[in-house]
């Protein structure tokens, strides 16, 4: 991810990471990765696939699933808190956001900046004409995004292509690549 010009082995935060295929490439890389996912039925099938066994403590509401270079926080990532999550370089957004109601991305975007101190964003999104498909993934436009991020978040557009084979196969989208840059505290929104 070299927009977010990041430091070699920096900790990149995945919200509702599901058992993605990105936190094993992320740890090939040489970064250190955490997560939160509601289920822990994907977190563990996650460890499975990494061939990992963690170490599991209850924080707070959640539970922590760590191993070397990996924290995965099991429940409601809107228990989190930035002291539970510790530093991190950069959040990846992939089928996160969009996976959410319009109500929840409103409240998700400011606490996820929070959450990371203000840190980096790579965004994936989905824009289209939701009339004839619903979600998700739900379609969040750019002007959504400016919407929703805290006042002074650096939004810049990395790439607009077609997404391949559309909305659940019918409906035809574009997929928008953003770097969304927050303010150094995360304070604002
Ligand atoms: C569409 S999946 C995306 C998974 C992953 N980002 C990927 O790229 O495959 C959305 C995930 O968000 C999780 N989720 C939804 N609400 C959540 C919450 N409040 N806290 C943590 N995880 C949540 C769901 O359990 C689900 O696994």
């Amino acid at each position: 991810m070299p927009a977010l010009g990041l430091a070699p082995g920096a900790r990149i935060f995945l919200p509702l990471c599901g058992k993605t295929g990105d936190i094993p490439w992320l740890l090939s890389q040489g970064h250190a990765v955490a997560g939160a996912e509601l289920s822990e039925i994907a977190v563990k099938a996650l460890f499975d696939d990494l061939g990992i066994t963690p170490i599991v403590q209850k924080t707070g509401d959640l539970n922590r699933y760590s191993a070397d270079g990996i924290d995965i926080f099991a429940g409601d990532m809107f228990a989190m808190t930035p002291a539970m999550l510790g530093s991190v370089g950069a959040v990846y957004d992939r089928a996160s956001l969009v996976a959410l109601p319009a109500d929840v991305r409103a409240r998700y975007a400011p606490f996820l900046v929070r959450l990371t101190g203000g840190a980096p964003h790579l965004l994936i999104a989905f824009d289209y004409d939701a009339s004839t498909v619903s979600g998700p993934p739900f379609p969040v436009p750019e002007a959504e995004i400016r919407g929703i991020y805290p006042p002074g978040t650096g939004i810049t557009q990395l790439a607009d292509t077609p997404a391949t084979g559309g909305i659940k196969g019918v409906q035809p989208a574009r997929e928008q690549v953003w770097l969304l840059a927050p303010q150094a505290n995360g304070s604002a929104g």
